[in-house]
């Protein structure tokens, strides 16, 4: 396990995302209410920021081309298409956002 804080829980509005760069991945950190969920920031269409989406359920509607995708899977739900993006365990201790990298060598890859 390697979890890695992020943020203060606070500094990322209710129904908003923020994106922040680990090694060289950019991750999009959602604040959903009852909880963070987080993804690859980057759009499987054309790579579009998805922390700038616009929430909608447990859905982020991409702000390029608005192609909607499910924060829980990672799974593409419009359009129907076959596409993903990776999904990452969040948790909040001492009210920092953590988020879980499979291993210490993809978060400095
Ligand atoms: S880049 Fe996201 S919908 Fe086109």
């Amino acid at each position: 396990m390697n979890w890695i804080r992020i943020t203060r829980s606070d500094n990322i509005p209710l129904r908003e995302g923020r994106s922040v760069r680990i090694g060289s991945r950019q991750i999009a950190v959602f604040n959903l209410g009852q909880r963070f969920l987080a993804v690859e920031n980057r759009c499987p269409h054309g790579g579009g920021p998805l922390a700038d989406g616009i929430l909608s359920g447990c859905d982020v509607v991409c702000p390029l081309h608005a192609w909607k995708v499910c924060l829980e899977t990672g799974q593409v739900r419009r359009p129907s298409v076959e596409a993903c993006v990776a999904t990452f365990p969040v948790r909040v201790e001492d009210g920092v956002v953590q988020v879980q990298l499979p291993s210490p060598a993809e978060a400095a890859a």
